[in-house]
């Protein structure tokens, strides 16, 4: 089936389904293009809450459809692949946190969304990178913080807020791969060009950056600024949309190794396979998900 055909045939179904397609800034180009709203985490969950639509397809990765099925109940959340995790998520389990809950029972429990949804019923409130200073703030009468699972953006909201976390040793391996040495190669070939990063990245990385943002705050980021060349530190991905909201502007990745292989699952093919079996259905438990639920909404109240 050709391109054109298999964008037709997904706008035909979603209407028929009054769906709406969701998809995350890294998704591949051509899944950006046919969605109905792209954005970072906390953009994703917004909307997710409030479409009044009665299917989403969300493309992205797992908690990212477990997060909209915790605060959309009533919809059907579909993923067009369900092997689609974040690694990063998966490295903290229930268990793993329930023992840090023990060592530290008068602390506080901030899990960064990328995190399943059993650990996020475990905890008091969610952030994602785009808020998560502001929730930080917001918890400034804790004594103890337990922030989980992303080592580096607690390592990076500690160095502007100047509290203490304890620490889960849970990293992204596709953020990883960017290293200082790539920004400092592309600040030299590109002098006048001004570097923007991930919260996600190592520190001797995000110390480099002009800007450390959320994939959206990058967008919003390279419109408002005046500057004509961006070097960009997180996942390929965001490339396109950037390009396309600012074609006069030029863009260079920090590193062409930061591909994310799990946002790339998800195609134009299985999008259209998914609207039409009506597959694969993420639903949270209900006992899982009215405990998920209060974290999950003190997270998109703050922007
Ligand atoms: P954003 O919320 O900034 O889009 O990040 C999500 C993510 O998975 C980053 O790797
Ligand atoms: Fe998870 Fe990293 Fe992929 Fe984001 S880029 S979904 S944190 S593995």
């Amino acid at each position: 089936m050709n391109t054109t055909t298999l964008v037709e045939k997904i706008e035909m179904l979603k209407k028929q389904r009054n769906a709406v397609i969701l998809a995350h800034n890294y998704q591949r180009d051509e899944v950006q293009e046919i969605a109905d709203f792209t954005g970072d985490s906390l953009g994703l969950s917004r909307t997710a809450s409030k479409t009044d639509a009665d299917v989403i397809v969300f493309c992205g990765v797992h908690f990212m459809a477990e997060t909209a099925s915790i605060l959309s109940p009533e919809k059907t959340i579909l993923m067009p692949d369900l092997d689609a995790g974040c690694p990063m998520a998966n490295m903290i389990t229930v268990d793993d946190l329930r023992g840090l809950k023990q060592e530290h029972p008068d602390a506080k429990v901030l899990a960064y969304v990328n995190s399943s949804a059993d650990v996020k019923a475990e905890t008091d409130i969610c952030c994602t990178s785009s808020n998560a200073l502001k929730v930080v703030e917001k918890l400034q009468d804790a004594n103890e913080i337990i922030f989980i699972p992303d080592k580096y953006l607690a390592t990076y909201v500690s160095s502007q807020t100047g509290r203490k976390f304890i620490l889960w040793n849970g990293y992204c391996p596709t953020h990883v791969k960017i290293r200082p040495e790539d920004i400092q190669r592309q600040r030299e070939a590109h002098p006048h060009a001004k570097v923007v990063v991930h919260p996600e990245c190592i520190p001797q990385v995000t110390d480099l950056a002009d800007a450390v943002l959320s994939t959206t705050g990058i967008c919003n980021y390279a419109k408002e600024s005046d500057a004509d060349e961006i070097i960009v530190g997180t996942e390929v991905g965001v490339l396109y949309r950037l390009r396309q909201e600012n074609p006069e502007k030029i863009f260079y990745p920090a590193s062409e190794q930061a591909v994310c292989p799990n946002m790339k699952k998800t195609t134009l093919e299985k999008v259209l396979w998914s609207l039409e079996k009506m597959q694969h259905e993420v639903r949270v438990p209900e006992n899982i998900r009215t405990k998920a639920k209060g974290a999950v909404d003190r997270m998109v109240e703050i922007l």
